[in-house]
């Protein structure tokens, strides 16, 4: 029995197994809709989703299984003090796989130390959100046909965007991947992952300035500023709209740079961008739902 809690738990060679899987599943979906019958996937939110928690749900159902679950803590015994570890426990005899978003970090884990089935991280307070990653890897795939000799630029909230966290640690193992870093001051990169591409000789520049470094990126990975994570609702303000990606803005970037946001948008790319055809974020979402089908596939064994 095997969990995803990081995105690191699934070698590179895992990945492009995936990958396969969701090409395939997206050419011949027939194939599929019965792979998972009798099967049954509890979606245990404990914070708001929408894409994660609709496209697990939409993966299980595409598969011919059943899905079980609660989108909303305080209609669960959490609200009556019911341990994670005892809800796992209960929700491990009902079901062969949950799929759990938490807002604090490393609770996913905690789960899985606990659970009778497999756990997949769908998102830890600001740590990491490894099937996000998957949606953002096929999506590079699909676009640029190729993970390596990529500059990846991460622009907006790379403090807590966990979604950055985790796609950072996953594009890091492929090769000559640089990445440019564009965030306020006090929304940078944490100082660990810092020094963990130091020590792996990963070449990084940080700035604050977006239109100077847009001509040199091959994707464009724009974030929100993460309003839940803030103590303070004036740092909010003052940081939200500090990067709005308009078509202005574009004009300097490479013709087939792809643009990915994880989503939910709020200003930081102006709808107007929608109808550039470098625009992929709603592409993401879709792929995100066929690489959590090959990832359940994968995790129960279902060949
Ligand atoms: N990308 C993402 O995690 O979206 P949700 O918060 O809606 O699940």
């Amino acid at each position: 029995m095997r969990s995803i809690l990081d995105i690191t738990d699934l070698s590179v060679e895992e990945i492009d197994g995936l990958i396969a899987t969701a090409n395939d599943i997206i050419a011949h979906p027939e194939n599929y809709w019965d792979k998972c019958k009798h099967k049954k996937l509890a979606t245990l939110f404990f914070e708001p989703s929408t894409r994660t928690r609709l496209s697990f749900e939409a993966a299980m159902h595409e598969l011919g299984g059943d899905v079980i679950g609660f989108s909303d803590a305080q209609n669960s015994s959490a609200s009556k003090g019911e341990s994670v570890s005892d809800t796992v426990r209960v929700v491990s005899c009902y079901a062969d796989i949950i799929a759990m978003r938490h807002p604090k970090e490393g609770a996913p884990r905690i789960a899985a130390m606990r659970a009778d089935v497999p756990i997949i991280n769908a998102g830890d307070g600001g740590h990491n959100h490894p099937t996000q990653t998957l949606a953002d890897l096929l999506t590079i795939y699909r676009e640029k046909g190729h993970f390596d000799n990529l500059t990846v630029g991460f622009c907006g909230d790379l403090k807590f965007g966990r979604t950055v966290h985790s796609l950072i640690h996953a594009m890091s193992r492929y090769k000559n991947v640089r990445f440019v870093l564009v965030s306020p001051e006090e929304l940078r990169v944490p100082s660990y992952m810092i020094q963990e591409m130091d020590k792996a000789g990963i070449e990084y520049e940080e700035t604050t300035s977006l239109e100077d470094v847009m001509p040199k990126l091959d994707i464009l990975y724009m974030t929100r500023v993460q309003k839940e994570r803030f103590f303070n609702e004036a740092d909010y303000i003052r940081l939200k709209d500090s990067y709005v990606l308009t078509p202005e803005k574009l004009k300097s970037a490479k013709p087939d740079m792809p643009i990915l946001h994880p989503l939910p948008r709020v200003n930081e790319i102006s709808v107007a961008v929608d109808d550039d055809p470098r625009a992929c974020y709603f592409k993401q979402v879709k792929n995100g739902k066929y690489m959590r089908m090959a990832l359940i596939l994968k995790l129960l064994g279902v060949e």
